[in-house]
């Protein structure tokens, strides 16, 4: 076995993936990463998001049904758990890739945020961790003791980054929803993590202006680089694993060290150049 044909590491697994919505996706490149790895999982989105189509070409390269479900709506979070529970019996893993901020989207600045869509941003980026939990654990309990839930988070959650605006307020609050979660279904081996991923280019990275600025940023700063949603995906499979078994309520940061790094040789380099030439 190698990287391309997978090391088996989750076969006879069961799960739910949400938040693919193009291939560029975290959750489109950990569905592949998932399927290599030998797990059978329901792909499920908002509805208005599967009316682009996109995600029939992973449902076929996977063999995954697709379920849409509005993160936001108690109803449909229900719905798709009984679903899971009716195909599956139980599942063993869930990813929770989902993200939006309106404010972000339309372009208000942080100190003139439009609360309703701020608490839009809250349900649908934080507060909706705690639902879809709610579901797979007390509503309709369809997750197996030992499983494994994993929510996607960025460093905004504990620094101030100007452009990630009130999506930094929503890490988090996912991180601590994370945590909490962790402390109460840990008794039955259930494990709640976020990953702290680097920035990526994919639609919901892409749609916050300035996004090229703090990705070369966090390119130059990182050790590693930054990871692609690939390494991501690769990343999610070992928390999918048994093989990380005792790891719960961490925000885990997988951002080629960035989180670590102060300043680099070659960016003060750069800054000398810069103002040398000023
Ligand atoms: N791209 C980055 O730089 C980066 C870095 C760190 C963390 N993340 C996080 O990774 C996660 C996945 O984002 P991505 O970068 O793959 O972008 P993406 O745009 O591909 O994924 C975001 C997903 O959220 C879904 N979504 C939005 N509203 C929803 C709703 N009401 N119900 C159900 N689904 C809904 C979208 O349809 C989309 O599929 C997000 O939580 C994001 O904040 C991204």
């Amino acid at each position: 076995m190698n990287h391309s044909t997978g090391f088996g590491l989750l076969k006879g697994k069961k799960g739910i993936i949400f938040g693919a919505l193009d291939d560029r996706s975290i959750a489109w490149r950990t569905a592949l990463a998932c399927h290599r790895e030998g797990a059978e999982f329901i792909l499920t989105n908002a509805p208005v998001a599967l009316r682009l189509g996109q995600l029939n070409a992973l449902s076929e390269a996977t063999g995954a049904e697709i379920i849409p479900c509005d993160v936001t709506s108690d109803d449909e979070v229900q719905a798709l758990m009984q679903a899971a529970k009716d195909k599956f019996g139980k599942i063993d893993f869930i990813l929770h890739a989902v993200g939006m901020s309106p404010n972000i989207r339309k372009n208000k600045d942080y100190k003139d945020l439009n609360y309703q869509w701020m608490q839009q941003t809250l349900d649908i980026s934080a507060i909706s961790l705690h639902r879809v939990l709610h579901f797979a654990t007390e509503g309709v309990n369809v997750l197996n003791d030992g499983g494994s839930v994993v929510t996607l988070s960025y460093i905004g959650a504990q620094r101030v980054f100007s452009k990630y605006s009130d999506m930094n307020d929503a890490k988090a609050l996912l991180e601590s929803i994370a945590r909490n979660w962790g402390s109460r279904v840990g008794h039955r081996g259930i494990r709640v993590n976020s990953v702290s991923q680097g920035p990526t280019l994919t639609s919901a990275g892409s749609g916050i202006k300035g996004f090229d600025g703090m990705y070369a940023y966090a390119e130059k700063l990182s050790a590693l680089g930054n990871p692609s949603a690939d390494d991501c995906a690769d990343y999610c499979v070992t928390l999918f694993s048994d093989l990380t078994r005792k790891v719960t309520m961490q925000n885990l940061f997988h951002d080629g060290g960035f989180s670590a790094s102060g300043m680099t040789q070659e960016m003060i380099d750069l800054f000398i150049k810069i103002y040398e030439n000023d």
